[in-house]
């Protein structure tokens, strides 16, 4: 595989997680935050289909409550991270009845993973987090048997607060204790780099270290699936289905985009 990315990139990434990694498990807190809950995890298991005795790769799966969820499906489970302690915290999370093989490893450079060895990969809001979106691709491309699936989520690239976008805010919803939104303002679109931001605790406390997002737009994405032997099979904006007024924002503009993609018998 062609490398691109120095390896002090990835130093720089690993760390950011390690640090953040005790902070990340608690927001995620073995089911994910109301928006993964509510908006984005039902979509993507409605992509997924049925995993059960299938061989799936969780790419990135930090405390791995995903892993836990699609091993509880009787998916046969592997789970990879770049930081140690979540894989730490993920292995402490797991019981015997879920046997999960979890390993350190870099997703855009996965030595220890067999070509043609994953029927489905799963990679759940972090390619936005890697500075190597082709070598990522290609790595799941060759681990995937041929006709494999690979799901993947990010923040939607066009109204990504993680990158060159943000919402008007108004004053606080007192029955959703949330602002309300007026419009949410994008510029810069094409503009593709790397943003860092702080993240926070269900309590509103700031993580220790800031996190950094590649900003994509959306044809990079799909470019890149057809370049590294992908074909979409499908592209989703998910929306709260609950009428929920916690998520008027999330009903009128999607915070998250996901990609089903299969692996095309004869790489172009
Ligand atoms: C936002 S978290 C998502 C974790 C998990 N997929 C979930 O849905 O809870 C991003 C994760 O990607 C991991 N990560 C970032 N870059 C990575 C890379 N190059 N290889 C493997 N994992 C990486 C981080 O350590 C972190 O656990």
């Amino acid at each position: 595989m062609r490398r691109c990315v120095p390896a002090i990139m990835f130093e720089s990434v690993r760390n950011q997680w390690e640090a953040n990694a005790k902070h990340y498990a608690g927001l995620v807190s073995d089911h994910g935050t109301p928006h993964h809950q509510k908006i984005l995890n039902p979509c993507v298991e409605e992509l997924l289909g049925d995993v059960a005795g299938k061989k799936m790769l969780d790419a990135g799966c930090g405390e791995g409550y995903l892993t836990r969820y699609y091993a509880g499906k009787q998916a046969l489970m592997t789970g990879i991270d770049l930081s140690e302690k979540l894989i730490r915290i993920a292995k402490e999370k797991s019981t015997e009845s879920q046997p999960i093989d979890y390993r350190i490893a870099n997703i855009c450079n996965m030595e220890s993973i067999d070509t043609e060895s994953f029927d489905i990969v799963l990679c759940n809001l972090v390619i936005l987090n890697v500075p190597c979106l082709s070598e990522a691709l290609s790595e799941f491309n060759r681990v995937l048997v041929p006709e494999g699936v690979l799901v993947f989520s990010i923040v939607h690239p066009a109204f990504n607060i993680y990158g060159p976008g943000e919402w008007e805010l108004g004053e606080k919803d007192l029955r959703t204790n949330r602002r309300k939104g007026f419009y949410f303002k994008v510029d810069h679109y094409t503009d593709e780099k790397p943003y860092e931001r702080y993240w926070r605790t269900r309590k509103g406390e700031r993580f220790p270290e800031p996190i950094t997002f590649y900003h994509r737009t959306i044809s990079t994405y799909i470019d890149s699936l057809i370049a590294t032997g992908f074909r979409i099979d499908a592209l989703k904006e998910p929306i709260p289905k609950e009428d929920d007024r916690f998520f008027d924002r999330e009903k009128r503009i999607p915070f998250f985009m996901v990609i089903k993609a299969i692996k095309s018998a004869a790489v172009p």
